[in-house]
């Protein structure tokens, strides 16, 4: 009889560039106020990339975190995954770049685009290699530089997402870990949260172009909080676990409101649920990770107890992974 392998996150590492740009900073450019932001949306300040910075250099210093607090070498890495949406390049992947800076040549490198659900994404294939037992380590990346893509004279986008990276690194074990990851998509819903240009085909902002974020955001407001109320049942019932097991919700970090709306839904209280919005605003594929290296670097997140994850993004995709930490 063959046992189950798991896979375990053995550390977690994030990083956030330097520069803060506050609400107040922002409503001197365009006609918004703290005050609007922070009750629309919980968000306070985000951190923006230098202009020399790139998605890879986030990722890669959230990478370097990742590995010591693993205690894991570069070298014994089988495979780095990247969930990002703002690649340095278009080829080759974000993930070959980090694993040339890192030196973990060989090991197989690729990047996962599902916009702010990238994260789980790339956290499901590697899970799925992990049990399945083709990789026994793999670096799983969420990193952006969502800035760069936006207007950022449309107030209903430009208040809303910051950059950064968070990373963590998986192993094989054979007690616990991730116990199951569901992943979904809608492409019919492209057009309520997009950038409608880009290599091949360019509507209005031209093709090459990467074009910025357009979003119908009280569309995206709605139909997040339904599927992420099916997400998270979807997770437990597939476990036979019940709401009251849950000793954290790590939600995406998209805006407060929808945050409240599945800790309603999951009958818990803020006080289990890591919320980093309103430092971070939206860091698309960074914010799961981000937000879950915060709260293990400052020891509210202990070994041992049971975490659900959960995202929503352009797509739309959504996502949840259920892991014993
Ligand atoms: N400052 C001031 N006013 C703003 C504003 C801003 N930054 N952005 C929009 N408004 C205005 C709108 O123009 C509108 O004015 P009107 O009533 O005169 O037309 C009013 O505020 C209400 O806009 P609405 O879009 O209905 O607000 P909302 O309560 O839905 O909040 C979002 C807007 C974007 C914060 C909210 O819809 C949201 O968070 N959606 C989900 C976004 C998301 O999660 N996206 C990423 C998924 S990964």
């Amino acid at each position: 009889m063959s046992e189950r392998i798991y896979a375990r996150i053995a550390g977690t590492g994030s990083y956030l560039p330097e520069k803060v740009l506050s609400n107040e900073e922002l409503a001197r450019t365009v006609e918004t106020s703290d005050e609007w932001i922070r009750e629309r949306t919980g968000i306070t300040q985000r951190h923006i990339a230098a202009d020399e910075q790139t998605t890879g250099d986030l990722a890669y210093e959230a990478a370097l975190r990742a590995l010591e607090a693993a205690g894991i070498g570069v070298d014994e890495l089988d495979m780095i995954i990247v969930g990002t949406t703002t690649p340095d390049l278009i080829f080759p992947s974000t993930a070959c770049l980090v694993q040339a800076r890192l030196g973990a040549v060989g090991s197989a490198a690729l990047d996962v685009n599902a916009a702010c659900s990238g994260f789980l994404y790339a956290l499901s294939v590697a899970d799925k290699f992990i049990r399945c037992g083709d990789a026994k380590k793999v670096l799983v990346i969420g990193a952006e530089t969502l800035t760069r893509i936006i207007d950022w004279s449309d107030r209903t986008t430009c208040v809303l997402f910051g950059d950064g990276a968070g990373a963590v690194v998986l192993v094989a074990d054979g007690d616990t870990g991730i116990l199951s990851t569901h992943l979904h998509a809608d492409g019919s819903k492209k057009e309520l949260l997009w950038t409608p240009a880009g290599v091949s085909s360019g509507f209005g902002e031209g093709v090459g172009s990467s074009g910025t974020i357009k979003m119908k955001g009280n569309d995206v407001f709605k139909y997040a909080v339904k599927a992420l109320d099916s997400v998270v049942d979807e997770a437990l019932q597939a476990n036979g676990l019940g709401k009251a097991d849950l000793d954290w919700l790590v939600p995406h970090q998209a805006n407060l409101r929808i945050i409240e709306a599945t800790a309603k839904r999951l009958d818990m209280s803020m006080e289990q649920v890591v919320v980093t919005v309103d430092k971070h605003g939206n860091t698309s594929s960074a914010s799961v990770p981000l937000a879950l290296d915060t709260a293990v670097r400052s020891g509210r997140i202990q070994r041992g107890q049971l975490l659900l994850l959960e995202a929503f993004g352009g797509g739309f995709t959504w996502g949840s992974a259920l892991l014993r930490y």
